[in-house]
């Protein structure tokens, strides 16, 4: 397929990643509710890693910005969890919850969630700690990585990870499918023959805004999406794309999202 759009058809006033404030995209997305869409796609992942025969040794989340749910969401199924980031602001924020559980930047509805989902629909303050701990302990490595470099961790993280989660990142790389297309690839070489991926992307969206700022869409599909894990070496068979329809974030670009699973084919 010829994908027709060029960087030079972006549309108007788009920003890139200079103008990104960790702290605007936390209080856009995640400073009050745990808005439906993110409960379908966390949902999602639980359910998919709850699947695997054990736990998962080494985990990497790529792309988390400034947020810590899908760590939390991980850190019962991963011995490890590396995560990854362009963006030094999103990590230093990312390490100020690691290090501290200061009240700026509090995920504990999110852990409440988290926890709901896997059968414990009453759990209290501690209980909610105890996960975060868990989940402050299982991180190690917070890297700076472009999805654009051939291998974003370096050679020696190819086919590295047991667990690759992926959330709304790769796709918003840029607005050109072919950068995507490039971004999957790369990143998917990090995962280790028999590995599974959980990738959420925003469907069909061009432009999705970050406080009063509008970034970049590549216009994922389910077909791309599914086209590109097939591509990438996942197992035709184990390949798992819908869409989840959230039609109250037009507003903030996209009305739909794509959630994706796939376990790349193990050694012969
Ligand atoms: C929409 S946010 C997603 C953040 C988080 N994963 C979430 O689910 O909310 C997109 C993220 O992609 C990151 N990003 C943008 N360009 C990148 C690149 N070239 N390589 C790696 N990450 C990039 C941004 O820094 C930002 O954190």
């Amino acid at each position: 397929m010829v994908d027709s759009r060029s960087p030079e058809s972006l549309p108007e006033g788009l920003a890139d990643y200079s103008a990104w404030r960790a702290r605007d995209y936390f209080e856009t997305y995640y400073s009050e509710v745990v808005l439906p869409d993110e409960q379908a796609v966390l949902a999602y992942q639980l359910e998919v890693m709850r699947r695997a025969e054990g736990r998962y040794g080494r985990a990497l989340e790529y792309g988390c910005g400034p947020t810590l749910h899908r760590a939390i969401a991980t850190s019962a199924y991963a011995f490890r969890i590396d995560m990854a980031d362009w963006l030094a602001d999103n990590l230093v924020f990312v390490r100020e919850w690691l290090q501290t559980d200061r009240e700026e930047s509090d995920w504990s509805r999110f852990t409440r969630y988290i926890l709901a989902c896997e059968g414990e629909p009453d759990a209290d303050r501690p209980r909610i700690a105890r996960r975060e701990a868990q989940t402050r302990k299982c991180v190690r490595g917070l890297y700076v990585s472009d999805a654009r470099w051939h291998d974003p961790l370096g050679p020696e993280r190819r086919a590295f990870y047991d667990l690759i989660v992926s959330g709304f990142c790769l796709d918003a790389v840029s607005s050109d499918r072919g950068v995507w297309r490039a971004c999957m690839q790369n990143v998917l070489t990090m995962l280790a023959p028999g590995g599974t991926v959980v990738m959420h992307a925003l469907h069909d969206c061009t432009a999705y805004k970050v406080g009063e700022r509008m970034f970049p869409g590549a216009g994922v599909t389910v077909d791309t999406m599914a086209e590109s894990l097939l591509e990438n070496g996942m197992s035709r068979a184990s390949i798992d794309v819908q869409i989840i329809p959230c039609p109250t974030n037009a507003v903030y670009g996209y009305s739909g999202i794509l959630t994706a699973s796939a376990r790349k084919i193990a050694a012969p």
